[in-house]
């Protein structure tokens, strides 16, 4: 097989017509004319649209070939690319040659052309991809994660790498993954006998470490695969995500809160602009608003409303909820939702949380009562980004690490950014499959990422 064989997308977008064409892809469809030809549909994963190939019965070995050629076989091509008569696509393909690569028998290949719930596809994480749902999820997700890329290199942000297993926990919640190779564990002390010498977790953020880089060379990006062993079952929630984390010197919350907007925007403005096929699929065929909430993103400055009064509204909503609200408590998915969703109908940003209620490390506001935290929520999928301006004050961070209960000794790394040239600093959190939620309108986070893992759920 030749290395420079073109893609179906360009064949479709931008090869002119009387080209000599040779593709390889698997069949979605193959009609047989009663005239003694067949039409092949050919996908090849590089587009969400087909390559529609006519084999006259005069190409070699199409009487034995051509049964064999059935929904998800996969066929080489040669032939010549021409104008299509049809009304559907700007181009086909005359077939010369055809040949055979794997067949798919129909009796026992799933993915036949009938729709499938996204139930039974996840059941089949190793044919779903080869869907065309789930051809646009891994487009789409990649063209995020190249806009994550880019938004942050052309604003001279480095790249940093921070690691996977770490023996400090960033969120302070303990939800965390143990790293041993002990076969048995009795008590805490015997992690002194194993592998590190201590305890070790895989990572729930980078954040910690990306503050030691951006208070060494500027501002820096964290982006890489999360662990949370949280037992949380919800279409929101994964045990292995991805998330990406810039972290600043001298911004300040205000900052912060900017370039999230900017972020989200520019994410949202990218695919629109890369992946219009697929993002219309979406709107077609996932949820029928998702390019109407692309738009009311790009064009509308996100609201900025402090825990306090978001507390108000939902007090005054005349709603009834699930979880009771009183200052102090957590904001749950429902009011997140509400608030975005149908109060304002667009994204927002909530900031000022009560201290009680957010790690060590956010900076403690004058009144003693709440830190600068901040939450981008969005509608459909509720809170997309996590964030603060850091506590960089020493003195202020060594009473919070008594008031959490947290032993300062095991932070003493992260207390020296504070005793030698401590700056203000700031930065959030992206989950990358959450922003994929809201571009494509999917409505369960399993569906968005290639290999969900969740509670009891590791297949692959
Ligand atoms: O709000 P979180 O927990 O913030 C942090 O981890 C900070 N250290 C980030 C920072 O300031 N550098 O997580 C950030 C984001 C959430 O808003 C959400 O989008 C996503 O990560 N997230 C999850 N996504 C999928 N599954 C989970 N279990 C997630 N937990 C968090
Ligand atoms: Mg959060």
């Amino acid at each position: 097989m030749s290395a420079n064989q073109p893609r179906v997308a360009s064949l479709l977008y931008e090869v002119v017509p009387g080209t000599a064409v040779d593709v390889s892809g698997w069949v979605r469809t193959r009609r047989d004319s009663k005239h003694g030809f067949s039409f092949i549909e050919l996908n090849d994963g590089s587009c969400m649209s087909n390559l529609q190939i006519v084999v006259d019965a005069d190409v070699p070995g199409y009487a034995e070939t051509i049964k064999l050629v059935t929904t998800g076989a996969s066929v080489r091509v040669t032939g010549e690319l021409k104008e299509s008569p049809g009304a559907k696509q700007r181009v086909e393909m005359q077939a010369k040659t055809l040949e055979l690569l794997g067949v798919a028998d129909p009796e026992t290949y799933p993915l036949q052309k009938k729709a499938h719930s996204f139930e039974f596809l996840r059941e089949i994480a190793h044919l779903r991809p080869r869907s065309n749902t789930f051809g646009a999820i891994a487009r789409l997700r990649n063209c995020v994660c190249t806009a994550i890329h880019d938004f942050f290199q052309e604003r001279g942000f480095l790249y940093v790498h921070t690691p996977i297993i770490t023996t400090s926990d960033c969120e302070g919640a303990g939800e965390m993954f143990t790293v041993t190779t002990l076969s048995k564990i009795n008590s805490e002390e015997d992690f002194a006998e194993d592998f590190f010498g201590k305890k070790a977790h895989l990572t729930v953020s980078g954040q910690l470490e990306g503050e030691i880089y951006a208070t060494a060379v500027g501002p820096v990006y964290t982006f890489g695969p999360t662990f949370r062993a949280e037992n949380s079952n919800t279409v929101r929630h994964l045990s292995e995500f991805w998330m990406t984390e810039p972290e600043v010197p001298f911004f300040e919350l205000t900052d912060d809160m900017q370039l999230a907007e900017d972020f989200i925007k520019f994410i949202a403005q990218r695919c629109l602009d890369r992946c219009a096929e697929d993002m219309q699929f979406f709107n077609d065929r996932i949820d029928k608003t998702i390019l109407e909430t692309v738009r009311n993103i790009l064009d509308n400055d996100f609201k900025r409303i402090t825990y306090t009064e978001a507390v108000e509204l939902i007090k005054q909503s005349g709603k009834t909820w699930e979880y009771k609200v009183e200052w102090g408590s957590n904001l749950q998915a429902e009011h997140e939702r509400w608030l975005t969703e149908e109060h304002f109908g667009q994204p927002i940003i909530v900031y000022d949380y009560p201290r009680s209620l957010k790690p060590f490390y956010m900076y403690c506001n004058d009144d003693g009562k709440t830190v600068r935290a901040m939450d981008v929520l969005v509608p459909r999928v509720g809170e997309i980004i996590g964030g603060s301006q850091r506590e960089h004050r020493l003195d202020v961070l060594e009473a919070r690490f008594k008031e959490c209960n947290l032993d300062p000794k095991e932070y003493w790394w992260y207390l020296d950014l504070r005793r030698f040239g401590t700056v203000p600093h700031s930065g959030f959190g992206l989950g990358l499959e959450r922003m994929i939620l809201l571009l494509s309108g999917m409505q369960n986070i399993r569906d968005v990422i290639p290999f969900p893992r969740s509670p009891k759920s590791a297949e692959f």
